[in-house]
């Protein structure tokens, strides 16, 4: 007996990775739903050695599916996520969206498992960023032997982190310095990125860190 598993974002670069994953790791999934915005439908993702059609999400009907994986950022999470827990399908969130919500567990398997039982709440489990995913699991021995108070931390985020798009601008803008023909302007940045590092990633809190 496996389970009904949905992918949301399956277009995606996470998307695309969980679905190599999800068939890697031989993990029992019975039937396997891909979904994207509208602009996806129908197309084609692989998922082992076989290929599944995207739907929209805007048009699932969530019922009878066992576990969601979620992978569309924040804003598309908020209208889909509590549509899907609502049904009965488990939401594993990828975006910041619940992280500090006291009704769903924030999950790291190696680091607090047991924690996972809390999803009931709201049929939602969030994750953290990827830079604190494996930050934490190095620092829960350390923790386990001596509390740790406070970490400070500096990290060097990917382009790969802005998605499909950010990826896009950077290998634009590197052919254009290689082959001036063309001018590709910052978009999903706010300085060039080819050959540069920006000290800028998503909002600007109050205290002037982002
Ligand atoms: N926890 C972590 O460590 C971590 C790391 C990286 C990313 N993330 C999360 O994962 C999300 C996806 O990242 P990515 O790198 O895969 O981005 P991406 O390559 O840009 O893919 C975005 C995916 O979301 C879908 N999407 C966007 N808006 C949507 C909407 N309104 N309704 C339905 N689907 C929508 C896209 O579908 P279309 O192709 O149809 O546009 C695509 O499948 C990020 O926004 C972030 O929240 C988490």
């Amino acid at each position: 007996m496996g389970y009904k598993v949905v992918v949301a974002g399956a277009t995606g670069n996470v998307g695309r990775e969980m679905l190599n994953i999800l068939a890697e790791r031989q993990f029992p999934v019975d039937e396997l739903a891909v979904l994207a915005s509208r602009r996806s439908l129908g197309t084609e993702v692989t998922f082992g050695d076989k290929t599944l059609k995207t739907q929209d999400i805007e048009q699932f009907d969530w019922t009878g599916w066992d576990m969601a994986l979620f992978a569309i950022g924040s804003e598309a999470t908020k209208v889909h996520g509590p549509k899907a827990a609502k049904a009965g399908c488990v939401v594993i969130d990828n975006s910041s969206l619940y992280r500090y919500d006291p009704e769903v567990p924030l999950i790291v398997p190696e680091v607090n498992p047991q924690a996972v039982h809390d999803y009931s709440k709201k049929n939602i489990i969030a994750n953290p960023n990827c830079s604190t995913a494996q930050m934490v699991v190095a620092l829960k021995p350390l923790h386990d032997r001596a509390t740790i108070k406070r970490v400070i931390v500096s990290t060097y985020q990917s382009v790969s982190g802005a998605g499909k798009d950010g990826m896009d601008e950077l290998w634009d803008q590197t052919k254009a310095i290689y082959n001036p023909t063309s001018d590709v302007p910052p978009s999903k940045f706010t300085k060039q990125i080819a050959f540069n590092v920006i000290p800028h990633i998503d909002v600007f809190m109050e205290d002037g860190s982002t």
